[in-house]
């Protein structure tokens, strides 16, 4: 096996400057870092990546616990996240729990036995068990997109509920005043803030909730299709929809359209999240968008930092008790699928 001995020698340097360009501990110059690379190269030397970890007391890794991959917000938000992992050289480990406490318990393990440096958490809407763990062990963790009552740790969540009360506000001033909704999964914060701030608009100019308007899905396009189906099969339908993710937007403008009816002329539809597809499809959806580059980004950057502070032994947030509390905006992004009523 090829060790790092052999890599000095081959590029006629001693073992710590090869140890320093590896672990990019101190500065080599040009030369030599082009020197050791190129041995390094040549004889297909892997750095022993677990001695350095146990060397430095760290993996460069970050745990990313997410509900659902197949949800176009959560594939946007990995991919963002790892970017901004990647600048500050962090791999990240993707753990999808399929909206599972039990998978999301046993992907918490998997993350601490490999020793990451630090865990983003989505939590499956599940209760904090699963997040207590990696707290108890001291790994710096950041809850995100998912409020969890009692959380210990830093959060960065978006203002559900004003940007629910902010789609159906726009849908006031489109004239629309029959308005449906169609929420997420009740127990995950995100989807009851949306619903909420629904309620919210409506009770603000004296419109009487009408429960046959407010149809609970899951998240996915499937659920969306369903719902959409169940509010135009009403003796009197809306003229306009809330769905409170883009995934089920998606799926309510399937039903429309299969129902022989055309959005926006028949009924309009606003989403919630902004994915890129929500530009693309047709018509384009009018939604409230997230964040999602600028909460990757802050997401990692508060990240990076409490590890730091930990590896550097300095009081960490945590251990001050002094958890920070992010409550990003939203923004109304208006497209091609809601009219005007006359
Ligand atoms: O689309 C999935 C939804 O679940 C998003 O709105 C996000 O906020 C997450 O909670």
């Amino acid at each position: 096996m090829v060790t790092i001995k052999d890599v000095a020698k081959r590029a006629g340097v001693s073992i710590t400057t090869v140890s320093h360009v590896i672990n990019k501990t101190r500065y080599v110059s040009d030369d030599l870092t082009e020197s050791v690379y190129k041995a390094m190269h040549e004889l297909n030397y892997r750095p022993n990546t677990l001695a350095r970890s146990l060397r430095s007391g760290r993996t460069k890794t970050i745990g990313l616990v997410i509900p659902d991959i197949s949800n176009l917000f959560f594939a946007e938000v990995s991919r963002k996240i790892e970017d901004k992992g990647f600048e500050y050289e962090y791999s990240v480990i993707l753990c999808n729990t399929d909206d599972d406490p039990k998978k999301e318990k046993t992907y918490i393990n998997v993350l601490l036995e490999k020793q990451v440096d630090g865990i983003i958490f989505i939590s499956a809407g599940g209760t904090e068990e699963n997040l207590m763990n990696p707290i108890d062990f001291g790994i710096p963790t950041i809850v995100a997109d998912r409020d969890i009552q009692g959380a210990t740790s830093d959060v960065v969540l978006v203002d559900n509920l004003k940007g629910g009360y902010d789609a159906v506000k726009y849908l006031f001033s489109l004239n629309h005043r029959r308005i449906g909704c169609i929420s997420g999964p009740s127990p995950v914060t995100p989807s009851a803030q949306r619903l909420e701030g629904y309620k919210k608009a409506l009770s603000k100019v004296n419109i009487k909730i009408d429960n046959l308007l407010i149809e609970t899905g899951d998240f996915r396009f499937e659920s969306g299709e369903r719902a959409m189906r169940n509010l135009l099969k009403l003796s009197n339908p809306p003229t306009a929809v809330f769905a409170c993710n883009d995934m089920m937007a998606m799926g309510a403008m399937r039903a429309v359209s299969d129902c022989g009816m055309n959005i926006p002329e028949d009924i309009s539809l606003i989403g919630f999240d902004n994915i890129p597809l929500s530009k693309s499809v047709y018509p384009a959806l009018t939604t409230i968008a997230q964040p999602i580059g600028e909460m990757a980004d802050l997401i990692v950057e508060m990240l990076v930092t409490k590890i730091s502070q930990k590896k550097n032994n300095r009081k960490s947030d945590a251990e001050a008790d002094d958890y920070k509390r992010v409550v990003m905006e939203t923004k109304l992004i208006e497209r091609g699928s809601c009219k005007k009523l006359s």
